[in-house]
C-alpha cells in the first residue's frame, strides 16, 4: 500500500500516530479519533455542496439564499477545522485529501445540475440532518469512551448544524 493510503486507512481506524502528553486513555483516543475523522470528511462535503449550492442558486430568491449559504459554509470552515484539530490533539492525523474524503464520505453526491432555490433548501437540508445526526451519535460514543472533551466539541458543532437545519428548513415549513 504506498505510504499516503496507510495513513488514511489508520485515520480511518481511529489509530493515533504520534506520541502525546495528553492523558486521555488511549482506547478513547482510537474511538474519538475516528469519529472525529468520520464528520470531519462529511463536513468537508457538506462544505462544498454548500458552496455548490452558493453558486448555482437561481430563482426569485437569488440573493438570499446566495448570502445564507455563504454564512453556513464559513461556519462549516471553522468547523471541520475544530474537528480536525482535535484528532492531531490526540496524536492522531487529520486527512483532507480530496481523494480520501471523496472516499470516506457518507453523503450523497451533491447534484450539479440543480439551480432551483427551493430544490437547494430541499437538498441541503437532507445533508444537515444527516450530518447532525452523525455528530450526535458521535457525542455518545465518545463520551462513552471516556473523552468527554470531544464529546463537547461534538455537541458543540451539532448544535450549530441544527441551527442550521431549522434555517433552512424554515423556507419549507411554511404551509405544514
Ligand atoms: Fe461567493
Amino acid at each position: 500500500m504506498p505510504k499516503g493510503a496507510s495513513a488514511t486507512a489508520d485515520a480511518a481506524a481511529g489509530r493515533p500516530h504520534h506520541r502525546t502528553l495528553n492523558d486521555t486513555p488511549d482506547n478513547a483516543k482510537k474511538v474519538s479519533i475516528g469519529v472525529l475523522q468520520a464528520c470531519l470528511t462529511d463536513t468537508v462535503d457538506l462544505y462544498n455542496a454548500t458552496r455548490q449550492a452558493h453558486w448555482n442558486v437561481k430563482g426569485p430568491h437569488f440573493g438570499h439564499l446566495h448570502e445564507l449559504f455563504e454564512k453556513f459554509y464559513t461556519q462549516l470552515a471553522a468547523g471541520a477545522d475544530d474537528l480536525a484539530e482535535r484528532i492531531v490533539t490526540l496524536g492522531g492525523t487529520a486527512v483532507g485529501t480530496t481523494q480520501a474524503l471523496a472516499q470516506g464520505t457518507r453523503l450523497e453526491p451533491y447534484p450539479t445540475d440543480l439551480y432551483d432555490g427551493l430544490g437547494h433548501v430541499k437538498a441541503l437540508s437532507q445533508r444537515y440532518a444527516q450530518v447532525a445526526k452523525a455528530l450526535r451519535e458521535g457525542i455518545g460514543q465518545t463520551d462513552e469512551a471516556g473523552d468527554a472533551d470531544t464529546a463537547d466539541l461534538l455537541t458543540e458543532q451539532s448544535r450549530a448544524v441544527d441551527k442550521m437545519l431549522w434555517m433552512l428548513e424554515a423556507h419549507l415549513q411554511a404551509r405544514d
